[in-house]
């Protein structure tokens, strides 16, 4: 097996798992137009793990993949893994309105059809309690990006904080962090309009005092993550932690950074607050498997 990829996400993973690593150079024409170059020689397994950096660009990162997958099949890789840290897509994960597309199962037959073998991703939207995703016949490995968030908050050994979940949607994850930190959960009740886009939380809260792990899986337009810090603000909560699995705006991040005591998210996307790795557990997971 090679890893391939373009920043230093793939080649830690290369390292991790010990093979060789090869670099993919991005292109892109004046037209807009993407080009990703392999930059190396291939075999007959390639891995390819690829994340997105800021500003996220879901389409160009979609294309870029389906051109490489396409190319690799060209030059003889006879197997094909994807890592998908972040599966794009992900949120339109059924058809809310009349007319929208299925979008998250369109990509994964996309994906199908270009023949990617397996694929991993972490904490997706879909299916986001299991550990498979059954939008699919390809094998799907849907790795727990929470775990490695609560594994994180253990090592700053705060004093009794309470986990607090933005949705229910969420509530699970929240409980898998609680639970490695032998603290309280809580979840809010949210609804956002489809049409809007607006978000209400509802929720009975004794926060005062309290210190805060406000966990979600993304965080993008950061609505709902400023909702739930301006509510636990009113409920007079103490110091108050943010953690997200994928950090997908800048803009965002920075809103948010500047109301908590800090911000923290995977590094699924470059961002400047990806500091905590998936990288080992995506290893992990593939080492368990055949390779
Ligand atoms: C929703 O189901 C998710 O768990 C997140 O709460 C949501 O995607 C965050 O989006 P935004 O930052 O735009 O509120």
């Amino acid at each position: 097996m090679i890893v391939l990829g373009s920043d230093n996400f793939g080649k830690k993973l290369a390292k991790c798992l010990g093979v060789k690593f090869v670099l993919i150079e991005k292109r892109i024409f004046p037209d807009g137009e993407v080009c990703p170059r392999i930059l190396g020689s291939i075999n007959n397994h390639c891995l390819l793990a690829e994340r997105m950096k800021l500003p996220i660009d879901s389409n160009r990162y979609l294309i870029e993949i389906l051109l490489t997958i396409k190319n690799l099949k060209y030059l003889g890789a006879k197997k094909i893994d994807l890592v998908m840290p972040y599966f794009v897509y992900s949120r339109q994960d059924k058809i809310f309105r009349k007319g929208e597309p299925f979008s998250a199962q369109y990509v994964l037959e996309l994906l199908e059809k270009a023949r990617v073998n397996r694929f991993f991703t972490v904490s997706s939207h879909v299916d986001r309690e299991r550990e498979g995703i059954s939008l699919t016949k390809m094998p799907a490995y849907n790795i727990d990006g929470f775990e490695i968030l609560g594994r994180y908050f253990k090592k700053l050994n705060l004093q009794n904080p309470i986990v607090v979940g933005s949705d229910f949607g969420v509530s699970k994850s929240t409980k898998i962090i609680s639970k490695i930190l032998g603290v309280k959960d809580i979840a809010f009740e949210k609804h956002r309009d489809l049409k809007t886009g607006k978000i209400t939380l509802k929720g009975k809260l004794t926060l005062k005092n309290k210190d805060l792990i406000i966990v979600d899986d993304i965080v993008s337009s950061g609505e709902t993550m400023l909702k739930v810090i301006d509510l636990a603000k009113r409920n007079r909560a103490k110091k108050i932690y943010s953690a997200v699995v994928h950090a997908l705006n800048e803009k965002a991040i920075k809103l948010i950074s500047k109301k908590v005591e800090k911000f923290v998210a995977t590094d699924t996307i470059d961002s400047p607050i990806s500091k905590i790795s998936v990288i080992e557990k995506i290893a992990e997971k593939i080492k368990e498997l055949e390779f």
